[in-house]
């Protein structure tokens, strides 16, 4: 196995790992799917989701990680040998390529938008930003260059490896992107409508509290917080010995869900200011026309689009370097390849895979599964079902699997830390999160 490097910096593991969990999960999906679920009540129950089970989770697989130290599947090896439960570090991989194909798409969309922001393309000839965004979308040649692109850009990160790579883009981009939230709050706040959006968005209505909202906040949780694909397992071998993983999963949860917040504090505000309607958040909608709307009637449109193109560039370029990392350190540590060669191996078939799904939602595609195109195929097969049977998976092995030592070993770091949190964690990886995700799961089913 190849020596296994550390992050240089509790600050840059920090940053590595925010990174990773704020991305565009934060920055459209939780604003959409708080107004699908009534606002403020998805809020309260979002909180709720991540305190009760996303950090737990989080502080099992940062255990599995550090723990078992390798990659996705090499920590089951590593810790279980000789039995079967590395299939769910498998599933993981796959999982989180999956997910890499069509999160690299989407990450190539925020490229073109930064690049219209700054030339002023995308305010000129009129204001259809509806058709700007089918262009943007659906068009045959100019969304493959800005993938390749995308591409190219994690390419140059992740050949730097873990710590001149990854932890040195992170330290740079993560002050940057909370720096860029404040702005927009602040303009945000002083929009006519504010104190409405703010009592829609933070005072709950304990009525609009259904199973629903409940499901939804839960697999919004997962997805945010990049539980159950790898990421953090993967990341977590690269934690020193000494870092106190319970302190790091609170600290990487509440920055996660700070940012998802401030995005919320930002869109609702906006909505009820200029009057927009639901649909206007469904989707990429949000994001492509909704907001260059909203900046279009505010002083100095570009500006504001420059800056919130950059920032949701940024969440999505430090989210796909952590997804492509769990497929690299399994190149690194199963097939012992070199950093460069493992890159090379899970970077450049992205080249065809990404270009498939960007192609399949050109208006007369036929790449197209069961009526959806390969791109909402992989969204919804990825997202909604190989996602929570990743995370029920590494429940099961750390609740019922797992040596009975590794949770209490990594936890209080072979015993040097005294923690509280040792019991209720395991109550929750044993019983409570498996029963909530099995629910999640069956959900899914009955929506298809
Ligand atoms: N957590 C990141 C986001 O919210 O966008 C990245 C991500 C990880 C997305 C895992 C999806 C996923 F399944």
């Amino acid at each position: 196995m190849s020596e296994k490097v550390n992050f240089g910096s509790k600050i840059g593991l920090i940053a590595a790992t925010v990174g990773s969990a704020v991305g565009l999960g934060n920055i459209w999906r939780f604003p959409a799917e708080a107004q699908a679920n009534g606002g403020a009540a998805f809020l309260l129950v979002y909180v709720a989701c991540v305190f009760l089970l996303g950090i737990p989770v989080m502080v099992s697989e940062f255990a599995l990680g550090r723990g078992g130290r390798s990659d996705a599947v090499g920590v089951y090896r590593n810790l279980s040998p000789r039995r079967p439960w590395w299939l769910i570090g498998a599933l993981a991989i796959i999982a989180s390529y999956c997910i890499l194909c069509f999160y690299m798409v989407v990450a190539g969309w925020t490229l073109e938008y930064l690049v219209q922001s700054v030339t002023g393309a995308l305010f000129s000839d009129g204001s259809d930003f509806r058709a700007k965004m089918v262009e943007c979308v659906q068009g045959s040649t100019g969304p493959l260059v800005n993938t390749y692109l995308m591409i190219g850009l994690n390419l140059v990160v992740l050949l730097g490896g873990v710590r001149k790579g990854i932890e040195r883009l992170s330290n740079f981009l993560m002050p940057l992107l909370f720096i860029l939230l404040v702005i927009f709050i602040v303009a945000a706040l002083s929009l006519p409508a504010a104190s409405d959006g703010l009592r829609y968005f933070l005072y709950p209505d304990f009525s609009k509290v259904t199973p629903k909202v409940v499901i939804d906040a839960l697999g919004q949780a997962f997805f945010s917080l990049s539980l159950g694909m790898g990421i953090l397992v993967t990341y977590a071998s690269y934690y020193p010995a000494s870092t106190r993983l319970t302190r790091t999963a609170v600290t990487v949860s509440l920055l996660d869900m700070l940012v998802a917040v401030m995005m919320g504090i930002i869109i609702f505000p906006a909505i009820m200011s200029f009057g927009l309607s639901d649909e206007s958040l469904e989707g990429a909608t949000l994001v492509f026309v909704t907001l260059p709307e909203v900046f279009n009637h505010m002083p100095a449109p570009q500006l504001w689009a420059i800056l919130f193109f950059l920032l949701l560039m940024v969440a999505a370029l430090t989210s796909t370097i952590s997804i492509a990392e769990v497929t690299i350190a399994f190149f690194q540590d199963r097939c012992r390849m070199s950093r460069v060669k493992a890159t090379l191996f899970a970077i450049l078939p992205l080249l065809i895979f990404s270009t498939l799904c960007s192609l399949s939602l050109t208006p007369d595609s036929t790449l197209t599964i069961g009526g959806r195109t390969l791109f909402d195929t992989l969204d919804t097969v990825a997202t909604n079902v190989l996602l929570p049977i990743g995370a029920l998976g590494m429940c099961l092995y750390m609740g019922w699997g797992a040596p009975s030592s590794l949770l209490r070993n990594q936890i209080t770091n072979d015993g040097s830390l005294h923690s509280w949190v040792l019991r209720p964690v395991g109550v929750i990886i044993r019983w409570i999160a498996p029963v909530l995700i099995a629910l999640i799961l069956v959900s899914q089913f009955v929506k298809f």
